[in-house]
C-alpha cells in the first residue's frame, strides 16, 4: 500500500500512486464563492452554488470513472498521447502494471499539486490547482519539463468540460438545458453562456457567463479550439479516448462559436519543442463572471505564469496564517493531523455541508446547530465580530423557543418554511447557549446577555405543532406586538425562552420529546411519543450553566434585574406539582405557546436576576433527580449507562435485550457533560463503553451497538448497514463530544482516549484512507467517510485547547489548567500550544522535565516573556485579562508554565 506522509510542519503531505486509492478528494475554495473539489486525477467538481456548477456535479461515486476531468493532453510527434492528470485509456490500462506512470500528490492548506511521469518520453508533468481567496476562479498551473537527455516536441491541450448550469439539471432536463448553451471562443479560452435558468417553476434569464482560458509560455495563446463536448470527442470518442487529440485536430479558430450543445473548455496550444532540462508552463484559469470584461479583468490579475504563482505564494501564506492555532506535543504527527482540524472549520463555513463528493445532499447552507458549533472555532481562531455574528443569529429564535431551520447567506438572513412542513429538532436551543458562554468566557463580555435582537417569525405556531392562521407573508420574518411593531428582547431573553419552553415539551416519561429528531438527524421516526433522554440530560447542564451566566452578569454589571416578555412569566413556575407531572407541563407550555401564536403584547416586566437563577438551578437540580432515579441501567460486575432514548411506543431504547446489549453513545456523553452522571457512574460507563462500543482499530468509540432490528419505531439510521453513518458508525463528533465531556470531569486519560484513538486511525492512511483530517465517520472497516465537513472538528480542535491544554478564558480571564498526560510530552518533557486571546498571539508552553503523568503534577512556576507570573503548587493558574492586554503588541508572547 503507497503511504502518506507529512513533509512539513504545515501538515503538507504527499501520497504517491494516489490514483490507486478509491474516494480521495481534497477541498479548494475561496472565500467569495468559488467551492471545488480535486481528485488524484483532477476530476471533482467546482461551483458557486446549487444552480452555479462550472464543473458537472459529482456524487463519491462518480469518482471511479474519470469522465469530466480538468485534463492537460500532451501528444508527442509519433501520436502517441500522456494526460498530465493520469486520465487517458493508456494510462487506466496499465493501472497496477510495472507500467502505472509514477504519480504523486502534494498538498497543504487549500493548494493541490500532481505530478506525473511520462516515462517513455522522460518527461515530467505537475499540475498545481488552488483557488485565490478573493476571486470566484479556480487556477490550474501546469508545468511540463522535459527530463530526458533529448529534445522532446510535443503538442499540449487543456480539456475540460464546462457543464455551466444548475445541479438540478444533472439528470433532470439534461439534454433541454444544453440546448440553452450559447458557446464563443476568445482569443484565450471558451465561455459558454446558458441563456436561462431552467427552472419549470419559473423560467429565468441568465447573465452568468462560464468560461476556461489558458495561456502557455511567455503568454503564448491558443491556436485552435475544441468549444462543444462533441468537437473535442469526435464520433465515437470518449473522454479517456479524445480523437481531437488522438488524431491531432487542428480545431477551429479563435472566434467560433456553437450553440444547443455540451461545452467544452478544450483548445490546444502551438507545440513546443523542450530541449533536454527545459520547462514549459500553463496556466489555465476556470471560472463563473456576470461578463466577459469582468473575466477580462480576473484574467488580467492571474493570466500569466508569474502572476499565478505569484497568487499561489499569497493564497498558501493566506491559509496558513489563518488557521492561526498551532500544537507542538510529543508526536509531530500529531500535531500536522492538527493543522487540518483547525483548517476544517473554515472548510465548513466556506462550503456548508453541501459541496464535497460525499456531501451529495442539500442545496448549500448550514443548519442551525452547525451555524453554531462553527461558532466555536470561530472564537478560538478570529474572535472578532463573533459577538455581532451571534447577536445576529439569535433573530433566528421563534418566540416559542423553536428556531428557523433555513438560513440563507450571510449573517441573520433566515428563510421562512416554505412549504409549510415544520420539524422540530429538540437539540436545537442547546447550541446557542454553548456558544454564548465559550463567548463570554472567551472575551469577558457578559453584557452581550443585555444587547437586543428580535424574533424569528413565519407560520409555525405552537413549537411547530400548529399553522398561525392569522399569518400573512407581507407581515414579514420578524416577530410583532399586537400593535404592529416589531419585538425585540435581550439575547437573555432569547436564551431563557429556548430553555424554559423546551422544559415543558416532555413526553409520557417526563423527559423532553424528541419531535423531529435531535442531534442524530436519523432518530426521525418518532414524532408522536419518542423521547430524547440524552438531550434531556444536556438540557439539565444547559440550565445550571444559564442561572451561572446569570450570576456572572449580576456579579459584573452590579445589576439586580432584567426586564423580560410578560408572557414568559409563566415559564418560571417551579411548583413541585408542575415538575413531577406530564400534564401540567403541557398545560404551562399551551398558556405560554398559545398566547404568543400570532402577535405578542411586547409588554416587558422586570425579574429579579437571584430569582431568574435559583428558578433555573430549581428546575436542573430536579432533572438531574428524574433521570438518576429513572434512566439509570445498572448492567452489574461495576458497569451501568443511561437510556437515551424511549421509542415511538414509549418503549425504553436501552439495557439487555434478547438480541444483545443495546447501548448508545449519545446518552452517556451528556448525561456525563450536563453533571447528570454522578462521579462513580461516569466510572461505570467508561467500562460499559470499552466494553460494547470501543474498536480501536476504526476510530475508536462507535455511535451505538448493533440493534439487528430496523425499528421503524425510532428513525432511518435502523435501516442503514450496522457500522455505517447514524447506526453504530464511530460517529467523530459525538466521540469528541463524549471526550469533551469526560475531560471536564476529570476523566483525562479516558478522554485523551477517545480523542488519540479517533487520530491514531485518520492517521493511519492504511485505514482510514482519507487526506489528513477528520472525517464525520468512520466506517465498519474504518475507512473515513464524509471526509472533512463536520461539526467534529471545531469541538476536537476545542477540546484540545481548552481542555488537554486547558488553556482558556474564564468570564474573560485566562485560564490555564493542563490535562495532558505524560505522551503528550516530547522527548524534552515539553507540550506547546498557540492561540490567540484577548487580541494577544499567545504560546504557552508546559515544561514537564520529568514527564509526570496527569494527575501527579501540579504547576509549580509561570513566566510571560521570562518574567515571573506566579511560583508556588496549584492545579490552575488565573491570569487577568487586564494582564493579557497591556501585553506589548509583539508578535507573538511566550507563557512558559514548569510542572512538577
Ligand atoms: C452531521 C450533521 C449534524 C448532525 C450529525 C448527526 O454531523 O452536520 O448536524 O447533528 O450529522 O446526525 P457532522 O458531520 O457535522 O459531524
Amino acid at each position: 500500500m503507497n503511504h502518506l506522509h507529512f513533509v512539513d510542519g504545515d501538515g503538507s503531505f504527499t501520497l504517491s500512486k494516489p490514483e490507486n486509492v478509491s474516494y480521495l478528494y481534497f477541498p479548494l475554495a475561496s472565500e467569495t464563492g468559488m467551492k471545488s473539489s480535486v481528485t488524484p486525477n483532477l476530476g471533482g467538481d467546482a461551483k458557486l452554488d446549487q444552480e452555479t456548477f462550472l464543473l458537472e456535479p459529482v456524487s463519491a461515486e462518480n469518482l471511479h470513472n474519470n469522465r469530466s476531468v480538468r485534463n492537460f493532453w500532451l501528444a508527442g510527434p509519433e501520436g502517441e498521447v500522456f494526460s498530465a492528470a493520469g486520465a487517458s485509456a493508456g494510462q487506466e490500462a496499465a493501472r497496477f502494471t510495472p507500467a502505472q506512470d509514477d504519480s504523486a500528490v502534494t498538498a497543504g492548506l487549500m493548494w493541490h499539486t500532481l505530478e506525473r511521469d511520462w516515462k517513455d518520453m522522460g518527461l515530467h508533468t505537475a499540475v498545481t490547482t488552488f483557488c485565490p481567496r478573493r476571486d470566484r476562479v479556480e487556477i490550474m498551473l501546469v508545468c511540463v519539463h522535459n527530463r530526458s537527455d533529448q529534445p522532446r516536441r510535443v503538442t499540449p491541450t487543456a480539456a475540460i468540460p464546462l457543464y455551466g448550469r444548475s445541479a438540478d439539471n444533472i439528470r433532470d432536463h439534461r439534454n433541454v438545458t444544453s440546448m440553452l448553451h450559447r458557446i464563443w471562443t476568445g482569443d484565450n479560452g471558451v465561455m459558454v453562456r446558458p441563456t436561462m435558468s431552467f427552472d419549470e417553476r419559473g423560467h429565468r434569464p441568465n447573465h452568468k457567463i462560464y468560461y476556461v482560458w489558458g495561456c502557455g509560455p511567455d503568454g503564448q495563446k491558443p491556436e485552435g479550439f475544441y468549444p462543444t463536448v462533441e468537437d473535442f470527442l469526435g464520433e465515437g470518442g470518449t473522454y479517456l479516448h479524445p480523437r481531437a487529440v488522438l488524431e491531432g485536430r487542428p480545431g477551429a479558430a479563435a472566434g467560433c462559436t456553437a450553440e444547443g450543445r455540451e461545452a467544452m473548455g478544450a483548445f490546444r496550444f502551438p507545440a513546443v519543442t523542450l530541449a533536454p532540462g527545459q520547462k514549459a508552463e500553463y496556466v489555465l484559469l476556470l471560472g463563473v463572471e456576470d461578463s466577459e470584461a469582468d473575466i477580462a479583468a480576473v484574467w488580467e490579475k492571474y493570466g500569466g505564469q508569474e502572476k499565478a504563482l505569484d497568487a499561489l505564494e499569497s493564497t498558501r501564506a493566506d491559509w496558513l496564517e489563518k488557521v492561526n492555532v498551532r500544537f507542538a506535543t510529543g508526536d509531530a504527527d500529531f500535531d500536522c493531523l492538527m493543522r487540518w482540524v483547525c483548517f476544517q472549520p473554515f472548510l465548513r463555513r466556506l462550503f456548508g455541508c453541501s459541496f464535497l463528493p460525499h456531501h451529495d445532499y442539500g442545496r448549500g447552507g448550514r443548519g442551525w446547530r452547525d451555524l453554531w458549533q462553527d461558532c466555536l472555532s470561530l472564537l478560538l481562531m478570529d474572535p472578532g465580530g463573533v459577538g455581532r455574528m451571534i447577536e445576529k443569529n439569535f433573530g433566528g429564535v421563534r418566540i416559542d423557543g423553536t428556531n428557523a431551520t433555513i438560513i440563507g447567506d450571510g449573517d441573520g438572513n433566515f428563510i421562512a418554511d416554505r412549504n409549510g412542513i415544520a420539524r422540530v429538532w429538540m437539540d436545537h436551543a442547546l447550541w446557542p447557549q454553548m456558544t454564548v458562554k465559550l463567548y463570554i468566557d472567551q472575551t469577558g463580555d457578559v453584557a452581550i446577555l443585555n444587547r437586543q435582537a428580535p424574533y424569528f417569525k413565519d407560520a409555525q405556531a405552537m413549537r411547530g405543532t400548529r399553522i398561525d392562521p392569522e399569518h400573512r407573508p407581507e407581515q414579514g420574518c420578524w416577530q410583532r406586538t399586537a400593535g404592529g411593531e416589531v419585538y425585540a428582547g435581550t439575547i437573555l431573553e432569547h436564551l431563557l425562552i429556548q430553555q424554559l419552553a423546551a422544559f415543558y415539551e416532555v413526553g409520557r416519561h417526563n423527559i423532553y420529546r424528541l419531535r423531529g429528531a435531535d442531534w442524530n438527524d436519523a432518530l426521525d421516526m418518532a414524532a408522536a411519543h419518542g423521547e430524547s433522554v440524552a438531550f434531556t440530560c444536556a438540557y439539565a447542564g444547559n440550565l445550571r450553566e444559564l442561572a451561572g451566566m446569570i450570576r456572572l452578569l449580576q456579579r459584573s454589571t452590579g445589576a439586580a434585574s432584567a426586564r423580560i416578555l410578560e408572557e414568559a412569566l409563566v415559564l418560571l413556575n417551579d411548583q413541585p406539582e408542575v415538575l413531577d407531572q406530564v400534564e401540567a407541563k403541557h398545560r404551562v407550555l399551551e398558556q405560554y405557546a398559545g398566547a404568543c401564536s400570532h402577535t405578542i403584547s411586547g409588554r416587558q416586566v422586570e425579574v429579579r436576576l437571584e430569582d431568574l437563577a435559583a428558578s433555573l438551578e430549581k428546575k436542573a437540580s430536579w432533572l438531574t433527580a428524574w433521570l438518576q432515579g429513572h434512566e439509570w441501567i445498572d448492567a452489574g460486575d461495576g458497569q451501568g449507562w443511561y437510556n437515551s432514548y424511549y421509542d415511538d411506543h414509549g418503549r425504553a431504547v436501552e439495557g439487555i435485550f434478547p438480541t444483545g446489549v443495546r447501548m448508545m453513545l449519545t446518552g452517556q456523553v451528556f448525561a456525563i457533560m450536563g453533571g447528570v452522571a454522578t462521579d462513580a457512574q461516569v466510572g461505570q460507563i467508561t467500562r460499559s463503553a470499552d466494553r460494547y462500543l470501543y474498536r480501536r482499530e476504526i476510530g475508536g468509540y462507535r455511535l451505538n451497538t448493533d440493534f439487528h432490528e430496523l425499528k421503524f419505531d425510532l428513525g432511518r439510521m435502523f435501516g442503514f448497514a450496522y457500522g455505517e453513518k447514524e447506526n453504530g458508525a464511530v460517529f467523530s463528533h459525538m466521540a469528541v463530544m463524549y471526550a469533551n465531556a469526560l475531560y471536564r470531569r476529570g476523566f483525562v486519560q479516558e478522554g485523551w482516549k477517545a480523542l488519540k484513538s479517533l487520530a491514531d486511525t485518520a492517521l493511519d492512511f492504511d485505514t482510514s484512507r482519507i487526506y489528513p483530517g477528520i472525517p464525520e465517520y468512520f466506517r465498519a472497516d474504518g475507512r473515513g467517510m464524509y471526509h472533512y465537513l463536520t461539526g467534529a472538528a471545531s469541538w476536537y480542535m476545542m477540546t484540545m485547547i481548552t481542555q488537554a491544554f486547558g488553556v482558556r478564558g474564564e468570564a474573560g480571564d485566562l485560564l490555564l489548567e493542563p490535562k495532558l498526560t505524560a505522551g503528550q510530552f516530547d522527548e524534552k518533557g515539553r507540550a506547546m500550544v498557540s492561540v490567540t486571546f484577548a487580541g494577544r498571539r499567545l504560546t504557552v508552553c508546559y515544561e514537564n522535565p520529568e514527564r509526570l503523568d496527569y494527575g501527579s503534577y501540579r504547576i509549580g512556576a509561570a513566566a510571560c516573556d521570562g518574567a515571573e507570573l506566579c511560583a508556588g503548587s496549584s492545579s490552575s493558574l488565573l491570569i487577568s485579562r487586564a494582564m493579557v492586554e497591556a501585553l506589548p503588541a509583539a508578535p507573538e508572547h511566550r507563557i512558559t508554565v514548569t510542572l512538577c
